[in-house]
């Protein structure tokens, strides 16, 4: 069954209400029907609220069939998906490989709370493939990945570290949020682990804040879900319920906001003030055959450069946009736009642009509409001299 199909069968409740979404189950107290059954729940049965209940649960099966997984946790956020999936592999002693690319947030967790843990990081190249082997020294827990990075869009080469990763007892972890788990299938890639913000694609209005992890083995999985439940990860009923309903229109969406997004891409290419243009789906990206291998569709979210654009041309630029918003996020139905120069952090290796980087986020309106809102944009750019 393809997903287009699956996603619209998915989380139905198997009972004979009829209904075809999850019904929102709230609670915390889950009265067990004798004291023998307190301490010993059968398998399946909830014992506790933050275990998850229907809508919950809905989601999980959900993501574990699309991904391939054995088991999948939720978070209350895309950061929290990330920082579980490291406390689920990572020990005091040991150190985590992560690209240069990796989400501002998470980075910051990675340098100024995990070492509190005893866990060091060391970063290595965006667009990084089987040299990884060469940093896999034997205190190497882990590779944390982003593919691509959500600013700077460089691809890593999934299989290959998968590979050098599983023979050396390395643990490797995607933050997939970009394909939303849709058109890039990292565990069947042979990742170990796939963390993804909900917030964005999958609950793709702008009104819910969520997270997935989805692990590949049955050991992962034990470890996962040990993890999860021992740090009291939770996701709430509602919103859980929500990223269901997203799931049921995420392809066609996505399709959508791809669509426009290499529409807009082509437009920018015509123009002599723009230099690079980085979109994974465009076959000037630096690492296009990558995703044409690894892929099966695009996203909406790319990037381009403006040469001799210093933050204050940005800064215009930005503010005379009317239909795209200045906002942190992604994957809603509303486009937006932001100047990434000043979260950029890099250690491994240098930033690589000239100008401005400006990220766009495009979202469900015409395309016409949008190239017109940036034309606004320059306009303003190039009235200031
Ligand atoms: C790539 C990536 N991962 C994770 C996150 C974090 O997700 P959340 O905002 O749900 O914590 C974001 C948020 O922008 C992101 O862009």
């Amino acid at each position: 069954m393809k997903d287009a199909t699956r996603l619209t069968r998915i989380g139905r409740p198997d009972h004979a209400s009829g209904l075809v979404n999850p019904p929102i189950e709230r609670g915390s107290t889950i009265l067990a029907p004798s004291a023998g059954e307190l301490y010993d729940a059968p398998p399946g049965r909830p014992h506790y609220g933050r275990v998850g209940l229907a809508s919950q649960q809905a989601l999980r099966s959900a993501l574990e069939e699309m991904q391939g997984g054995a088991f999948c946790a939720l978070t209350s956020s895309g950061l929290q998906a990330n920082i579980l999936s490291i406390l689920t592999v990572c020990e005091a002693g040991g150190v985590l490989l992560a690209t240069d690319n990796i989400y501002g947030p998470v980075r910051s967790f990675l340098t100024n709370t995990l070492p509190r843990f005893g866990v060091q990081t060391r970063f290595v190249a965006p667009d990084i493939g089987a040299e990884i082997g060469d940093h896999m020294d034997t205190d190497v827990q882990a590779v944390l990945l982003e593919s691509p990075g959500s600013l700077t869009m460089e691809l890593q080469d999934l299989p290959t570290i998968a590979r050098i990763a599983q023979d050396k007892g390395i643990t490797s972890i995607i933050d997939d949020t970009w394909s939303a788990g849709l058109t890039l299938k990292p565990l069947k890639l042979g990742i170990d682990l796939a963390a993804q913000a909900l917030t964005k694609y999958v609950g793709g209005h702008s009104d819910v804040m969520l997270g997935a992890v989805v692990a590949r083995t049955d050991a992962l999985a034990d470890r996962l879900r040990a993890t999860e439940r021992a740090m009291g990860f939770y996701a709430a009923p509602d919103d859980a319920y929500l990223a269901v309903r997203g799931l049921r229109t995420l392809e066609l969406r996505m399709q959508r906001c791809a669509d426009t997004s290499l529409q807009i891409a082509d437009w920018l290419a015509t123009l002599d003030c723009v230099g690079a243009i980085r979109h994974p789906a465009r076959s000037d990206h630096p690492q296009h055959a990558v995703f044409k291998r690894d892929f099966s569709g695009s996203a909406g979210l790319f990037s381009f450069e403006v040469p001799g654009w210093r933050n204050a041309d940005s800064e215009t630029f930005l503010d005379a946009l009317e239909i795209f918003g200045i906002g942190y996020s992604w994957g809603g139905f509303e486009s937006l736009a932001i100047h990434c120069d000043p979260q950029l952090r890099r250690s491994a290796t240098p930033a690589r642009h000239e100008g401005a980087l400006i990220r766009l986020a495009i979202g469900m309106e015409a395309p016409e509409d949008l190239i017109a809102d940036l034309e606004r944009g320059f306009a303003a750019v190039a009235a200031k001299g």
